[in-house]
């Protein structure tokens, strides 16, 4: 497996080109299925995540072609079973189950189950899927739901945590081709959403209410195939934020959509970080003379601050002048990253949903492992910054999920290297 040699203490300065969002390119790619038609999705990352999901598509047998950063996509399948061995890598993999039931009126897809970030239900997924009509059972791991056409309802799709993304994606799917019109209430507001019911209008779907809590779908009878760009990655981009801030940089961030990304953005200048809106991107400039003000921080919903950057925030947080604390609403066990930090010389205690994290003046390099994909960002932000060298084992989770991590960091000033085993 693949290691990552980080020596720390380079300024980053220049400009870092942000990949599309592998968070939007995933629905998108599953949301093909619902047409017999082709659709062209253009800007696609190249990542682990879109290689696996054009796995499950061919092994749904719909055809499925890679062209220079684009995906194309004809989504006339004749199987209806998404595999456990591939599901299983990834969570994501569970939004053809929309599709299929829609599209095909059949589908058998593997239960995604947890994983390291914490207990990952899929009660509002079925919740969603059985009030257009569905009928849903478990058998042998599988989720195995039919339906004659689904039909047009009103559907509260809010769980002990919130709005569900993927639910919001799978039910806002299959409601394209039901009958009637689907209410969704307590939908999930995320940009990603918002992308995914823009190629569902781009297909000939009638979506309205995208990004706010109640989703309207007037289903139709048939989609057509498009041709789609994908919005820039909200995540990679607030990762790169971090990096600018936590090693005193300075980084233009082209294509970044500052409006995604409100929330991260108010801590960052909380922290002292200096971020400005540009044509085409956005800049960020750490602080340089003094160190980071500590904060607090809470993981909410779109557009709260997302859980998908509560790990790189710490790894900032970890160096403030002071004592900060992070409460995670989303995922209250996802602090898997706590460990590997006080390896590096952070001091972080964990109560409950909270981490509370007294700022050193330093960190120091070390062996560390990568465990999901955010605690591994969260590592590579630490390893910039830390005296000495830092050595991430098992990276194949930072490939799920950044493009060219490495290359992006070096072209900026990193010295980053990867090792092959
Ligand atoms: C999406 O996962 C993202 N994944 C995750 O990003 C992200 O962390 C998460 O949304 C929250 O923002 C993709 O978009 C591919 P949820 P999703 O359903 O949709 C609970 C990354 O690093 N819940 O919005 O699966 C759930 O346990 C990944 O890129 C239920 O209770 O997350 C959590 O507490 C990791 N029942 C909360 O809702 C359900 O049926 C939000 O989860 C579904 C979810």
């Amino acid at each position: 497996m693949d290691k990552l040699i980080i020596e720390g203490g380079e300024t980053l300065r220049g400009t870092v080109d942000i990949s599309c969002a592998k968070n939007a390119a995933l629905p998108i790619m599953a949301a093909s299925l619902l047409t017999d038609d082709t659709c062209v999705i253009n800007n696609i990352p190249a990542l682990r995540d879109v290689d696996t999901m054009v796995k499950i598509l061919r092994a749904l047998e719909a055809r499925v072609e890679r062209k220079k950063g684009s995906v194309v996509i004809t989504g006339r399948c004749r199987r209806v079973k998404a595999p456990y061995a591939l599901v299983s890598t990834m969570r994501a993999s569970v939004c053809v189950l929309g599709p299929l039931l829609a599209k095909r009126k059949v589908a058998e897809v593997s239960f995604p189950g947890g994983c390291i970030i914490g207990p990952r239900p899929i009660d509002l997924h079925l919740k969603g899927l059985e009030s257009l009509g569905a009928e849903i059972t478990i058998k042998s791991g599988y989720i195995m739901a039919k339906a004659q056409r689904l039909k047009g309802t009103k559907v509260y799709l809010g769980g002990h945590f919130g709005s569900s993304v993927l639910a919001t994606a799978n039910t806002m799917m299959a409601a394209t081709l039901a009958k009637g019109v689907t209410v969704i209430e307590n939908a999930a507001c995320e940009p990603e959403i918002a992308d995914l019911a823009n190629f569902l209008i781009s297909m000939g779907a009638k979506v309205v209410g995208h990004s706010t809590p109640t989703i309207r779908v007037k289903g139709v009878r048939r989609l057509h195939g498009t041709n789609y760009n994908i919005i820039p990655d909200r995540v990679e981009t607030g990762t790169y934020m971090i990096a600018g801030a936590i090693t005193g940089g300075s980084i233009f961030l082209k294509n970044a959509r500052h409006q995604h990304l409100l929330a991260v953005i108010d801590k960052l200048r909380e922290c002292g970080v200096s971020i400005a809106e540009q044509k085409d991107g956005v800049r960020v400039k750490g602080r340089i003379k003094n160190r980071i003000k500590p904060s607090t921080v809470t993981t909410l919903p779109y557009p709260g601050f997302p859980t998908d950057m509560q790990a790189q925030i710490m790894s900032l947080l970890c160096l403030a002048d002071g004592i900060s604390v992070i409460t995670e609403k989303i995922y209250p066990e996802r602090f898997i990253h706590v460990s590997e930090l006080s390896r590096m010389g952070a001091r972080i205690l964990v109560e409950g949903p909270n981490a509370i994290i007294r700022g050193v003046k330093n960190l120091s390099g070390a062996e560390v492992m990568a465990s999901d994909l955010r605690a591994s960002a969260a590592l590579v932000l630490a390893g910039l910054v830390a005296k000495g060298k830092t050595r991430i084992h098992r990276i194949y989770h930072l490939d799920r999920g950044y493009e060219k991590l490495d290359k992006k960091l070096s072209k900026v000033g990193a010295k980053i290297h990867r090792e092959k085993d």
